[in-house]
């Protein structure tokens, strides 16, 4: 295969990397690169010409010194389940690995905080705080498979960030490495601190635009002792969208509200998951949790009697067996929605909750507008729609594409963002520029190239140009 100049300019940087930090850990097998080319956007693969496999903060910092010197493109991978194309090489050039990064150096029961590498998969570090007792709550619903670091670079969310808050408010301090090959520790260890400007803050969500994380500094709660499972199912989504209003409304909180419309709820029984009983059409799936059992119960029994005064049907989900099918087939239910459809395009958007049932309805109107089904699940607590816009015709593709247009159009109008969650990315660039402003846009510009004045780490990516 002939290779271009520019593809040969990464191969001679990426021959030179591995001098300094072993040629073992450089990979330029067209075929071995597939994986790196691609993330679970949905978006187009675009492959680099080469891939370095960091084991430590010296192959980082080796990487993008090298990379800054022969002017070439470098996007950082944490494992590549991200849904807005962050980890897509979109110029090609290196990708940088940092799955093997994958240590917890520290946790420290005492002050409730704990020192990781970006690769760790999340599920791996939750379940090792949890083994001290601690908790450590975000998790965007793939956290069998996500990494930690993807988790910094996207300011995660997930069901649980309603009551515990998402990534930005766990992450105290990183250790990052720059486009040049400089290194530093942004932050702290302590649970308060204000000194200096909030570099942190910045580089949460950033994309892996600004900096490649090679440590993170997150602070861990108490493990709640107890969960109570709630599923309270609702002739219509927008008698389901009412019942969050009304919960909302309460003064209780709880961890998690998780709203399920008649098609998705379809979607898991055609699946042969069946953890809902009936035909209904709408269900919200609340948990409630805390340290005190009888507390908690107390919580429940009220969580249900305010569901109850709209639902159809208001379940307990008592046994651990029943609470994890619920949960495996929500998190499969993205997934599930992609096979069921020929065309799926799906969103991540927030709005303000009470705007809620009037958001359901004119989504379903607008998809009928276009002739194209719009199903929504997703954090209602937190406004935290995943709209998904299904088609089955392949000629509905235009259609489906305005459709999305229609709906980011009815989320801004309504006061609320075109992403909760998944990032901007390639996937929503030029969507920004309905959100914000030329001003804001033109900022963040600034600030992107006080981080990487040649602008190429991960180029191509949040801001449009
Ligand atoms: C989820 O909530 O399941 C995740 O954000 C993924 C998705 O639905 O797109
Ligand atoms: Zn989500």
């Amino acid at each position: 295969m002939k290779r271009s100049a520019a593809d040969e300019r990464v191969l001679g940087a990426a021959a030179e990397i591995g001098r300094r930090i072993g040629s073992g850990k450089v990979i330029d097998d067209p075929d071995l690169l597939v994986p790196y080319g691609a993330d679970e956007s949905g978006l187009p693969a675009s492959l680099p010409a080469a891939a370095i496999r960091a084991v430590d903060a010296a192959d980082v910092a080796a990487t993008l010194a090298v990379a800054a010197d022969r002017g070439v493109p470098v996007t950082p991978r944490g494992r590549g389940t991200g849904k807005s194309g962050g980890a897509i090489p979109a110029r090609g050039g290196i990708v940088l690995l940092t799955e093997r990064m994958d240590r917890i150096v520290e946790i420290d029961r005492e002050e409730r905080l704990a020192i990781v590498e970006p690769g760790i998969v999340l599920q791996t570090f939750q379940e090792a705080v949890e083994a001290e007792g601690l908790f450590y709550p975000p998790d965007p619903a793939s956290l069998d498979s996500c990494a930690l670091g993807g988790n910094v670079a996207e300011n995660a969310g997930g069901p649980r960030a309603f009551k515990y808050g998402v990534t930005r408010e766990y992450v105290l301090g990183l250790d990052v490495a720059l486009m040049g090959g400089a290194t530093t520790f942004a932050g702290r260890r302590t649970r308060k601190g204000v000194a200096g400007y909030d570099v942190v803050a910045a580089l949460v969500g950033s994309e892996g635009t600004l900096g490649v994380f090679t440590r993170v500094v997150v602070r861990l709660r108490v493990r709640p002792a107890a969960t109570q499972t709630l599923l309270a199912t609702f002739g219509d989504e927008v008698a389901a969208g009412e019942a969050v209003r009304d919960l909302l409304g309460s003064g209780l909180v709880p961890s998690v509200i998780e709203i399920l419309d008649r098609h998705c709820l379809e979607v898991i029984r055609r699946a042969g998951h069946n953890p809902i009983p009936g035909e209904p059409g709408a269900a919200l799936l609340v948990e409630l949790d805390g340290r005190r059992p009888e507390r908690v119960e107390a919580d429940a029994e009220e969580a249900g009697e305010i569901l109850g005064r709209r639902a159809t049907e208001v379940l307990v989900a008592s046994e651990p067996g029943r609470r994890r099918s619920l949960w495996a087939a929500r998190r499969e239910l993205s997934t599930l929605l992609g096979k069921a459809h020929a065309g799926k395009l799906s969103d991540d958007v927030a709005v303000p909750c009470k705007s809620i049932p009037a958001v359901l309805r004119r989504f379903a109107e607008l998809g009928r507008r276009r002739g194209v089904l719009v199903s929504c699940y997703g954090h209602a607590g937190d406004g935290n729609l995943h709209a998904n816009v299904l088609w089955d015709d392949p000629g509905l593709d235009v259609a489906g594409r305005a459709a999305l247009d229609d709906l980011l159009g009815v989320v801004l109008e309504v006061g609320g963002t075109i992403s909760g969650e998944h990032g901007i990315g390639m996937a929503k660039r030029e969507a920004l520029r309905r959100e914000q402003s030329p001003e804001l846009l033109a900022l963040q510009r600034r600030l992107k190239s006080a981080f990487d004045p040649s602008g190429l780490l991960n180029p191509g990516k949040v801001i449009p140009e």
